[in-house]
């Protein structure tokens, strides 16, 4: 007789900060799947991070998490990595370049060692250079190792369009896309409600690209690090793969020959299932777009020739 052995869902964390620890929360809360496991270079602080939330098991109920090694990579459906320095007040993004990709090799062998068909879904910053440096390092099809890109940016644009026009922020259809970062692209031309394009003056429009791309420097000043929403926008994305959702998500994926981009991992609107970024949408940038798009590729792209030179 053929015996199909269940294998309950699993998301594997790496690096249990603030991101981290608020991703385990909210796909905890929100039991996105069955296990989650922590994995820190600082084992008690998972230890004491798994067992907090054990505690919280009898409200919640069926999720496991633990404090777990690398060998818990096996069979992940998804693993997320949030470990490494984070922007301290002043830092821009791409001043944890060299520190944050030093440690990538180390964690990306070790995850490869034992996971070679489950999904990457990487967080740290500047994500999408790390994102372009987990591709090379793992191996996998570019489908399979996603930056969690400009979904972020795209929300605070998005709640900021709704405020300004006092509409729900789901109702506002708005793209954030290049780098999540100071070089990221606002797509006004394609920004709408119900199809219809949004009127917005120019100075107001400033302040609201101003305040999205400034964001998180006004977070980390006030309160040292940002946690909450990308926790909810990597929850969005592990849903999506998960459910098999097709979902329209502005996550980092490897670009060819994009609007006259390749070889380059930037914030785009994907189509995200069960295999990763299904597709990869072609935006029609207008031209003053496209102008920046490709300035932010090419920030990017000498970031990149930097670390590997
Ligand atoms: C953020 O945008 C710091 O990249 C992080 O919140």
């Amino acid at each position: 007789m053929n015996s199909t052995i269940f294998r309950p869902s699993r998301a594997v964390i790496i690096g249990t900060g603030a991101v981290g620890t608020t991703t385990a929360y909210t796909l905890l809360l929100r039991k996105r799947v069955a296990e989650i496991v922590l994995i820190d270079i600082n084992h008690d602080k998972a230890v004491g991070e798994a067992l907090d939330m054990n505690h919280g098991l009898p409200f919640v109920g069926g999720v496991k998490v633990w404090a777990g090694d690398y060998s818990d990579c096996e069979g992940a459906d998804i693993i997320i990595v949030t470990a490494g320095a984070s922007q301290k007040p002043g830092e821009t993004r791409i001043d944890l370049l060299k520190k944050n990709a030093a440690i990538f090799d180390e964690i990306v062998q070790n995850i490869t060692k034992y996971n070679q068909d489950g999904i990457l879904l990487i967080a740290t910053n500047p994500v999408d250079i790390l994102s372009y440096v987990t591709l090379k390092v793992s191996g996998f099809p570019a489908n399979r190792v996603i930056g969690s890109g400009t979904l972020l940016d795209s929300a605070r644009y998005r709640y900021l369009l709704g405020k300004h026009k006092h509409i729900d922020p789901r109702s506002i259809h708005a793209h954030i896309v290049g780098e999540h970062g100071d070089s990221e692209v606002p797509v006004w031309s394609l920004a709408n409600v119900a199809g219809i394009g949004l009127e917005i003056d120019e100075e107001d429009k400033q302040k609201i690209y101003d305040s999205t791309k400034n964001a998180a420097y006004e977070i980390i000043n006030a309160k040292g690090a940002t946690f909450y929403a990308i926790a909810l926008a990597l929850d969005r994305i592990v849903t999506a793969i998960m459910q098999n959702e097709s979902a329209v998500l502005n996550v980092s994926t490897l670009l060819q020959d994009y609007n006259g981009v390749s070889d380059v991992y930037l914030g785009v609107p994907c189509v995200v299932d069960r295999t990763g970024v299904r597709e990869i949408l072609n935006l029609p940038l207008n031209e003053e777009e496209t102008i920046l798009f490709h300035k932010s590729a090419n920030k990017l792209k000498s970031e990149i020739a930097s670390l590997y030179s």
